[in-house]
């Protein structure tokens, strides 16, 4: 892997836990605990590598559809996972956001959030993003009511809306649009991910499931990207 020309920002949508879990006979919430193990790897990794944004989708709006126990363990993994790593992320100088709304999300799980975002907030050296009750339609809806009401407040005229105010309105506007986005468990769509901003995003699809996606799996996804000629719409 070469080491200019990395991506600016990964995306990961991190899939497959379930499977993992099943294929050793054991609970998918079993899955979702090795799934909580690897992102700490590979946010690591990252980070080491020097790439600067990463995006993890840990829970989608339509992942509410689930079991109850299964959603209540996930958020319960996300509850422990900030309070176990946070002295990691503020010794290692990751600052963490959330994307997604956060409303409908346990008291208790907020309120780690917001003590990991307010902890880490003057970092830089990795951003790093968990996107949570996210999906891309909601981020997209979202943005359209607030500059709607801007509109309706005589804030801002219809002309006035282009590209960069949209991107300006997404969860994601501290965030570049994704260079590279990674799925893995070999599932082939998007999920509600990332749509606005993965307009030119490079794809990169692999079958390993989450939790063994490792950091050789992380540099053969760059080394991929790094192979790929962009072209914007150009020639
Ligand atoms: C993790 O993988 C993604 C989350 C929604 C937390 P899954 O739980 O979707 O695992 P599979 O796809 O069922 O194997
Ligand atoms: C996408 O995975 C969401 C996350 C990784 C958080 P899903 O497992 O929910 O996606 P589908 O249902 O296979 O499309
Ligand atoms: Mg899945």
């Amino acid at each position: 892997m070469e080491s200019n020309n990395l991506p600016i920002h990964i995306a990961i949508i991190m899939d497959g836990n379930g499977r993992w879990a099943q294929a050793r006979g054991l609970p998918r919430i079993y899955g979702h605990q090795e799934g909580k193990k690897n992102v700490k790897r590979i946010v690591r990794h990252a980070a080491n590598l020097g790439i600067k944004y990463l995006s993890l989708f840990a829970f989608s709006t339509e992942n509410w559809k689930r079991p109850k126990e299964e959603v209540d363990g996930l958020m319960e993994i996300l509850k422990v996972g900030l309070q176990e790593e946070r002295p990691e992320f503020i010794r290692e100088g990751i600052r963490v956001v959330f994307f997604g709304d956060r409303t409908k999300l346990p008291k208790d799980v907020i309120e780690e959030m917001e003590l990991t975002e307010s902890s880490t907030a003057s970092n830089s050296r990795l951003h790093l993003a968990f996107a949570i009750n996210y999906s891309g339609r909601d981020d997209i809806l979202r943005a359209i009511k607030r500059i709607s009401q801007k509109v309706a407040d005589g804030k801002i005229n219809i002309d006035d809306i282009n590209n960069d105010l949209i991107s300006k309105e997404l969860d994601t506007k501290d965030f570049p649009d994704p260079d590279l986005i990674i799925r893995t468990s070999g599932e082939l769509r998007i999920s509600n991910f990332y749509l606005w901003q993965s307009a030119y995003s490079e794809f990169y699809f692999t079958p390993v499931l989450w939790p063994d996606f490792d950091e050789k799996a992380l540099e053969s996804a760059i080394e991929a990207y790094q192979s790929r000629k962009r072209r914007f719409g150009g020639i």
